[in-house]
């Protein structure tokens, strides 16, 4: 779709600016509406997002690649996660907030685990949390739902593994890890998820998984039978360059915007045109 065609569409306005909460995203599922999701890190393009009626913001731990430059999602910590979802939820009214759990922060014990959620939803204020993983976190989940923290699973390319399997490549594609990814994804339900993300897998495997639970699934690069779509913002929107796989759609090419407006400011500055007259006291 072109930019301007894009503007031309109306915005979808939600129909409320009821906040969106865990039980609502089941309901969609059962009501057949779409969710959308992004991710945010930051209090100003939450707040637009926000209003632009998106549903779900993810506090993703890809602010380790969108955010501070490194490679992976590794180097992020508990503190920069508490940091930024503080940021992102000073301007949300509707979205449901879900924070990551960095590497690190789950995986020592269910204690551990359960403690260092507590501190996003208490001193971050996220609506739930969202770790990586299938059987070896499935006491990590029980315990935190039932202690009345809300957890979204990610199964398929879980990126804090990076290291483990070597690469970025579409996960589920043979018939053994196809089928663990779906006992991963009936014992996270079991355990009480209320929500999967489902990343890089065939769109076949994601469409029997979406069919299997009762709990909404939430595709990236795992086509069109999930019951939402979530993006890294800075990929969907263009600010971004150098990452562009097949499953990013891009709504906007903000970074050509963006180098072509500083590059008008600097020669402006350049050439005595700004400040004028008018733009001074
Ligand atoms: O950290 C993140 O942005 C994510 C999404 C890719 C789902 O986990």
């Amino acid at each position: 779709m072109s930019a301007s065609a894009i503007f031309a569409h109306t915005m979808p306005t939600p129909t409320t600016r009821k906040r969106v909460t865990t039980l609502r995203l089941v309901q969609m599922k059962r009501e057949g509406t779409p969710i959308a999701a992004l991710t945010a890190y930051d209090a100003l393009t939450a707040g637009i997002f926000d209003r632009a009626g998106i549903d779900v913001l993810l506090v993703g731990d890809s602010v380790g690649n969108v955010v501070q430059g490194h490679d992976t999602t590794i180097p992020v910590t508990l503190d920069h996660m508490i940091y930024h979802t503080q940021a992102v939820v000073r301007s949300v009214e509707r979205a449901l907030i879900v924070t990551d759990m960095p590497f690190m922060s789950y995986q020592v014990s269910p204690q551990e685990a359960l403690r260092n959620a507590g501190r996003l939803m208490k001193e971050a204020g996220c609506g739930a949390v969202k770790l990586e993983g299938g059987a070896r976190v499935v006491e990590s989940v029980r315990i935190m739902t039932e202690n009345g923290i809300p957890v979204m699973g990610h199964l398929g390319l879980t990126p804090q593994s990076i290291h483990q399997f070597g690469s970025y490549k579409e996960r589920g594609a043979t018939t053994e890890e196809a089928d663990a990814i779906k006992r991963d994804a009936e014992a996270l339900q079991q355990a009480g998820v209320f929500s999967l993300v489902l990343e890089k897998v065939p769109a076949a495997l994601a469409a029997d998984v979406t069919s299997m639970v009762d709990v909404p699934t939430i595709g990236i690069g795992a086509g069109p039978e999930c019951d939402g779509q979530i993006l890294v913002w800075a990929d969907m929107l263009g600010v971004t360059t150098e990452f562009r796989p097949r499953f990013v759609r891009r709504y906007a090419e903000l970074a050509d915007v963006m180098t072509a407006a500083v590059g008008a400011y600097v020669q402006d500055v350049r050439d005595h045109n700004f400040p004028t007259q008018e733009e001074s006291y």
